[in-house]
């Protein structure tokens, strides 16, 4: 079958790696993709919103399906968009509907569905610009530091985490009065503060069976010690050496069971990939929020790990027949090393070439913000390349990707030399 990808990251690149893999992928598309996916599929330059264009693409290339990468064409309806159009609603899409999107399109819907399912996760209380004095009184309640979230999409930056309590009011007032965060802002989200560390688990789901992924844990931090400004991820680590098999059993009853009977019993039509951050506070895994996407860059160490077919997967998603596929999982460990530009998460310099890729042994470069310029690899975001090895412990694997991030070169590159540092 013709498949078509949405999306340009490093999360994309695996998609396309791993789908390019499969006897029943054909002709791979990815839109609008970057230079690792040029290597493997044909790019189209369409934007992953632009749903006409997606439109004309799919009947023009006879495509069969649609992976969708990021969450932004999922909260705008795109699985919709297909579904309400007799030309091409046979075109299976990989991402959930518009209603479940906002799972992770507003945290105060995500809140919502966790406290009616009973799934563990930080008390909360929903504020907007009427009831700033009431959120400013809440916040009084509360022990520092305190956790203030936009409750819509705001590209990863969103949640702010203080330790004073008048910054905490002051931040609140800017964003529910001030609107700091544009239409994303005009409700906040006032959470309890869990202590603990994170782990993301990533859930396939047909909307009624699952199945579950092997867990990763990223490094959002800029820094090295985990300090400085949050990014997009700096890197990954699978499987979490600290998710034992008791941990991950009460995942899987607390957290995954209620989650998928939750869609079910909302009606909640779901077709995709269930990302599920978590906090482990004691012994306790408690949900820190959903993303409806798989996480990036924690796909660059868990689609490596997995065995099967992953277009057979796919297909058992759109056609529900999930419970059929056996899961079957590489037991090394995998890592990645996230090669950003310098300065980034702030203001960074792009168009910078790239070399040394050629030279990589043994490590998966996964492309992200990369593209072609005459014949040549440049940068072209802040999140440049993704190096992804395996080893017997993830030990062994990080090595293997400093190993070979000593060949790769671009002007002002930066890195965290300390990925799993903390394990
Ligand atoms: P989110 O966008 O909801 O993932 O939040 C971004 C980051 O903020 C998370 O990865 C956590 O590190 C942190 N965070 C969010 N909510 C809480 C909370 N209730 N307690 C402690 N940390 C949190
Ligand atoms: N790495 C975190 C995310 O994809 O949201």
């Amino acid at each position: 079958m013709n498949i078509l990808i949405l999306g340009s990251g490093g999360r994309e690149h695996t998609f396309a790696w791993k789908i390019s893999q499969s006897p029943l992928c054909k002709n791979l598309f990815v839109a609008p993709g970057n230079s690792g996916t040029a290597a493997i599929a044909k790019n189209v330059n369409i934007g992953v919103t632009d749903f006409p264009a997606i439109k004309n693409l799919v009947l023009e290339e006879q495509i069969e399906m649609v992976v969708v990468g990021p969450e932004d064409p999922l909260v705008q309806g795109v699985h919709d968009y297909f579904l309400n159009d007799d030309a091409i609603k046979h075109v299976k899409v990989i991402g959930p509907q518009k209603v479940s999107a906002e799972l992770e399109g507003s945290k105060e819907f995500a809140k919502e569905f966790l406290y009616r399912h009973n799934i563990p996760t930080a008390a909360y209380e929903s504020f907007t610009k009427e009831t700033v004095e009431k959120g400013y009184q809440f916040l009084e309640t509360l022990k520092a530091p305190y956790v203030l979230k936009a409750d819509g999409l705001a590209a990863g930056k969103g949640v702010v985490i203080l330790n004073d309590l008048e910054e905490a009011k002051s931040e609140l007032k800017s964003m529910l009065v001030d609107a700091k965060f544009g239409q994303a802002s005009t409700k906040v989200v006032i959470e309890e503060f869990l202590d603990g560390i994170e782990l993301s688990c990533f859930v396939l789901t047909d909307g009624k069976n699952y199945k579950i992924l092997p867990t990763a844990k990223d490094y959002k931090r800029i820094g090295e010690g985990d300090t400085g400004l949050n990014t997009g991820g700096m890197g990954a680590v699978s499987p979490v050496p600290f998710a034992t098999d008791e941990f991950l059993s009460k995942i899987e009853e607390r957290i995954v069971k209620p989650t998928i009977n939750g869609f079910k019993k909302d009606n909640l039509p779901y077709v995709g990939f269930v990302f599920i951050g978590l906090i482990k506070v004691g012994d306790d895994p408690k949900v820190i929020e959903y993303n409806v996407r798989m996480g990036d860059p924690e796909t660059e160490v868990v689609l490596p790990r997995l065995k099967n077919d992953f277009v057979e997967i796919l297909l058992a998603m759109a056609n529900g027949t999930l419970k059929d596929i056996n899961i079957e999982i590489d037991e090394r460990a995998a890592t990645t090393i996230m090669l950003v530009s310098g300065g980034y998460p702030e203001a960074y310099e792009k168009g910078k070439e790239i070399t040394g890729i050629d030279t990589i042994e043994g490590s998966i470069a996964f492309h992200a913000g990369a593209d072609l310029k005459d014949g040549k690899v440049v940068t072209t975001g802040g999140r440049v390349m993704a190096i992804t090895s395996y080893g017997a412990n993830y030990q062994e694997a990080i090595k293997k990707s400093y190993q070979n991030i000593d060949k790769l070169h671009f002007d002002k590159m930066n890195y965290r030399k300390d990925i799993g540092f903390d394990l």
